[in-house]
């Protein structure tokens, strides 16, 4: 929060540094004036007759002083934090339709853009030097979405829409959190906004909103033996070619169609994360693994191992359909 790229996430660091620096100084000079009055008591002290230092009660105009003094300055610090609220939380046309609609779910987000009919889960992309009109939604409990660098916290409820803009003038991917305790896995339903300039953010969309296909050259699936082979018993044969088209098929064979979505397909549950174009994010379970074929094998055999409360069971596949799906979703990027 100390290197904000967007004017909303300036005003709020710019604020933050003031009132370190002003608490700071009060701090300092509470702390010098407790260290004299001991020093200076002690040295009273030895003086005196009674062994006692001088006692004293009441003094009408360091009261005043000391009472006045913090009531005027919280008054003055009240002016930029009320300038800054207002920079920093502008005005929002609430009828218009949203840029992106993020929700929160336990423990992933979801990201839809409504404009171009796009769903897509876990990594937000947003085009750079552009106000960004979000609207902030729950899918069960109150989550809140914090990308320091972009702007302010927002919380979100499930039956109430918050708006919030984010900006950025700098395309880079900023990381973030859910910022309000929601359940055992919290801190691992992490944030990533892909901020990228108009054009790329362009391509991306519209790549996005089109269906994959599937059936060009088969994926590789480059496991990890020693991870893969521990988890399915399969001898050297992991690092196999899986078969993308046949691992379509043991998707939608398979209970995966219960949760999820894949553009194009009769799959088209929310409960879980959309998985269209899954092979292009490069982090799994909301950040706790990075994407790869290894570790996707991993989640789906048991995403629990990874991500200990997640809401997915394991599933029971045997080794060549295992290659497949995963050849099947990481195809997709
Ligand atoms: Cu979602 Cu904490």
């Amino acid at each position: 929060m100390f290197n904000p790229v967007s004017p909303q996430g300036k005003v709020i660091s710019d604020l933050f540094i003031l009132i370190l620096v002003i608490g700071g100084l009060v701090f300092a000079l509470v702390v010098g004036l407790t260290f004299y009055a001991v020093w200076s008591g002690r040295r009273r002290a030895r003086n005196a007759e009674s062994g006692e230092p001088e006692q004293v009660s009441g003094n009408l105009k360091w009261e005043i002083a000391w009472t006045v003094g913090p009531a005027v300055l919280l008054a003055a610090l009240f002016v930029p934090t009320l300038l800054a609220m207002n920079a920093s939380d502008p005005n929002k046309e609430q009828n218009g339709e949203p840029d992106i609609i993020v929700v929160g779910h336990q423990w992933w987000w979801e990201y839809r853009y409504p404009k171009a009919n796009v769903v897509t889960a876990n990594e937000m992309h947003m085009p750079a030097g552009k106000q960004v009109l979000v609207k902030l939604e729950s899918a069960d409990v109150q989550h809140d979405f914090w990308v320091p660098q972009l702007g302010r916290k927002m919380d979100m409820y499930p039956d109430h829409p918050n708006y919030l803009y984010l900006q950025s003038d700098v395309p880079s991917t900023y990381l973030g959190g859910c910022a309000e305790y929601c359940g055992v896995e919290h801190a691992w339903m992490l944030l990533r906004v892909i901020v990228q300039p108009q054009n790329e953010f362009d391509a991306w969309l519209s790549h996005q909103a089109q269906p994959p296909v599937i059936g060009g050259p088969v994926a590789q699936v480059a496991a990890s033996p020693v991870a893969v082979t521990a988890q399915t018993g399969v001898g050297t044969q992991e690092a196999a070619a899986g078969d993308p088209k046949r691992g379509a098929q043991v998707y939608l064979n398979n209970t995966c169609v219960n949760c999820h979505a894949i553009s194009g397909t009769t799959s088209q549950a929310k409960v879980g994360p959309n998985l269209t174009y899954l092979g292009g994010r490069s982090v799994l379970g909301s950040g706790v693994v990075e994407n790869n074929s290894a570790n996707l094998a991993r989640w789906i055999l048991n995403a629990k191992s990874i991500k200990p409360g997640v809401l997915m069971p394991a599933y029971q596949l045997n080794p060549q359909d295992l290659r497949d799906l995963v050849a099947y979703l990481e195809a997709q990027k």
